[in-house]
């Protein structure tokens, strides 16, 4: 097997969330450095807590949890309890965790751990509001150059918005923080709606997780049950969109996806339009390219993969 390859996933579980944390433990090729806590789908201290049941759910109680950001950089925080439920893991009963919180600050975990590993050797993995990721930019600059790659799950653009028409909720959440990142010169990959829209979670898919048989398999598929059904009013499918684990199958199988090299810009200053990611996916303005944006996958293979993978635990 080829070396591993060293991530940190920040994180706001979070069903979706969820699933990419538990495709990421059961995969050998991936190094988990660490979970970083972020607020967003609900406050930080449900977001840190559902990212320690996730992990002993998974059977991996060493696996180490930060908590970070209380709140975004600058806006007040939004919390998306309609899409989530109360507890931001609503569908499963899943015991308290016994695991420890990391004392550690996130974000000097996230500095601590570029500025000590090899440059170049560890990616990012955010799945929720970037503030975590800007926090650890801003706080010690030298780390940009040392990030191999920022792999997130954010921005829309033919898709439009979830959170408003113009943009999508991690982004939304802290526009300020995704300038931040943007602007890093980190290389980054982008799943935004335009592709995550295309993963949905699909009666068949759901009973496929549920035919494992196993104590991940049938709770995956009462998280993804309870996940869905707000998109599913929403957009009239057959499944919700499966945005996160969207990240953690590209680490696994780029292959599966197809995208281009292009400028995303984000607006931080218009309310009508606050968090939107513009895409010169046409290449119409002279804006430096900045990130590789997703807007194709293989769904079929995105799902057998998960499948194939959560089987493992
Ligand atoms: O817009 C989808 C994103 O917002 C996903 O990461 C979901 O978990 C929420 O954080
Ligand atoms: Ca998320």
């Amino acid at each position: 097997m080829s070396a591993t390859r060293k991530i940190i996933i920040d994180t706001d579980p979070g069903q979706d969330d969820a699933v990419a944390i538990l495709l990421a433990l059961a995969s050998p090729e991936l190094e988990i450095l660490g979970l970083t806590a972020v607020a967003g789908n609900v406050p930080l201290k449900l977001t840190e807590k559902n990212a320690r049941k996730i992990c002993e759910l998974a059977g991996k109680p060493e696996t180490k949890v930060f908590a970070g950001a209380i709140r975004p950089l600058a806006r007040s925080l939004v919390t998306a309890e309609e899409v989530h439920g109360q507890s931001g893991l609503n569908g499963p009963e899943l015991p308290e965790p016994t695991m420890p919180l990391q004392a550690q600050y996130a974000v000097d975990f996230i500095v601590e751990t570029l500025m000590k590993e090899d440059s170049g050797t560890v990616t990012l993995c955010p799945l929720g509001p970037l503030t975590n990721i800007a926090l650890a930019l801003i706080r010690e600059p030298k780390i940009a150059p040392r990030i191999k790659e920022i792999v997130l799950m954010g921005g829309g653009f033919f898709e439009g918005g979830n959170v408003t028409p113009a943009a999508e909720f991690n982004i939304y959440v802290d526009p300020q923080a995704a300038d931040v990142v943007l602007r890093s010169g980190v290389p980054i990959v982008m799943m935004p709606l335009d592709v995550t829209h295309k993963a949905l979670t699909t009666g068949k898919r759901i009973a496929a997780f549920r035919d494992l048989g196993t104590r991940v398999g049938i709770a995956t598929a009462e998280m993804l049950e309870f996940f869905e059904r707000f998109d599913e009013e929403k957009y009239g499918t057959d499944g919700g969109p499966l945005h996160d684990p969207c990240v953690i199958a590209y680490l696994l199988k780029p292959e599966l996806f197809k995208g281009r090299h292009c400028n995303v810009t984000v607006e931080t200053a218009s309310e009508l339009t606050m968090g939107m990611t513009v895409i010169d996916w046409w290449g119409v303005t002279k804006r430096d390219k900045n990130a590789t944006v997703m807007r194709d996958i293989d769904h079929d293979g995105f799902f057998a993969l998960l499948v194939e993978r959560l089987g493992r635990l």
